[in-house]
C-alpha cells in the first residue's frame, strides 16, 4: 500500500490535465530545461513560486530557504545562483520576499528557536545596519513590514556581491538581478525597484577587478 496514496492520486491527475493541453509537453521538457529565471525565495508553504507567476515546469530555476537569505558561504545557494548563470544563462534573478514571514519575524524576537538562531542572525544583521530607519517606524506591523523589504534588499546585493554575476557582468552576459515582495493577503506582488544590471549598480567595496 503506498503511503500518501492520495498525492500520488493527484500527481496522475495532474500530469494528464498538463498532457491534454499540450500532448507533447513533458517530452519537450525532458530534453532539455531553458528557464529565463531564477527565483531565491522563502521556503513557505504559502509562497509557491511557480505559481505566483503561473508558469509551467521548465520556465524558473528556483532556490527556497527560510526567509530568502543569500549567504557568501551557502555553499548550496551558491551552487545554485552559479549553475544558473554559467550554464542555464538566465536573463533575470528574482529575490522574492514576502510580508509576514515568519522567519523575519522569528530574527525581530529574542528569544532562542534553536539552530535556526544561527541562520536568523543574518536576518537580525538587516535590522542591526537600518536599525534607526526601522525603530523609527511606530507601528509593529510597519516595523516587520519594512524588515521583510530590507530583507529583500539586502539580499539581492548579496546576490550581486557573488563572484558569479560579476563575472557573468564583466563578460558583457546579459542579467538582472531584481528585488520583490510578495503579500500573503491578496496574492500580489510588489516590485521594491532595486534592480540591478552591472558593476556600476554595487558599492564599490564589493566590486572585484
Ligand atoms: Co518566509
Amino acid at each position: 500500500m503506498k503511503i500518501l496514496k492520495n498525492l500520488f492520486e493527484s500527481n496522475r491527475k495532474w500530469a494528464e490535465k498538463i498532457k491534454r493541453a499540450d500532448p507533447d509537453f513533458f517530452n519537450k521538457l525532458s530534453q532539455q530545461q531553458r528557464p529565463e529565471y531564477l527565483w531565491i525565495g522563502c521556503s513557505d508553504s504559502r509562497v509557491p513560486a511557480n505559481e505566483i507567476v503561473d508558469m509551467l515546469p521548465g520556465e524558473i530555476f528556483v532556490h527556497r530557504n527560510i526567509a530568502n537569505v543569500v549567504i557568501h558561504t551557502d555553499l548550496n545557494c551558491l551552487s545554485v545562483i552559479q549553475y544558473a548563470v554559467d550554464v542555464l544563462k538566465v536573463k533575470h534573478i528574482i529575490v522574492c520576499g514576502h510580508y509576514g514571514c515568519g522567519g523575519v519575524q522569528a530574527a525581530m524576537e529574542n528569544k532562542a528557536h534553536g539552530l535556526i538562531d544561527n541562520w536568523l542572525q543574518n536576518i537580525k544583521d538587516v535590522y542591526r545596519h537600518h536599525q534607526q530607519k526601522i525603530d523609527a517606524v511606530q507601528s509593529e506591523t510597519e516595523r516587520f513590514n519594512l524588515l521583510c523589504e530590507l530583507n529583500v534588499i539586502e539580499q539581492v546585493a548579496n546576490v550581486c556581491h557573488t563572484t558569479i554575476v560579476q563575472n557573468a557582468w564583466r563578460s558583457g552576459q546579459k542579467l538582472a538581478v531584481h528585488g520583490w515582495i510578495y503579500s500573503i493577503h491578496d496574492g500580489i506582488l510588489k516590485d521594491l525597484n532595486v534592480c540591478s544590471t552591472g558593476i556600476d549598480d554595487i558599492s564599490s567595496i564589493h566590486r572585484i577587478t
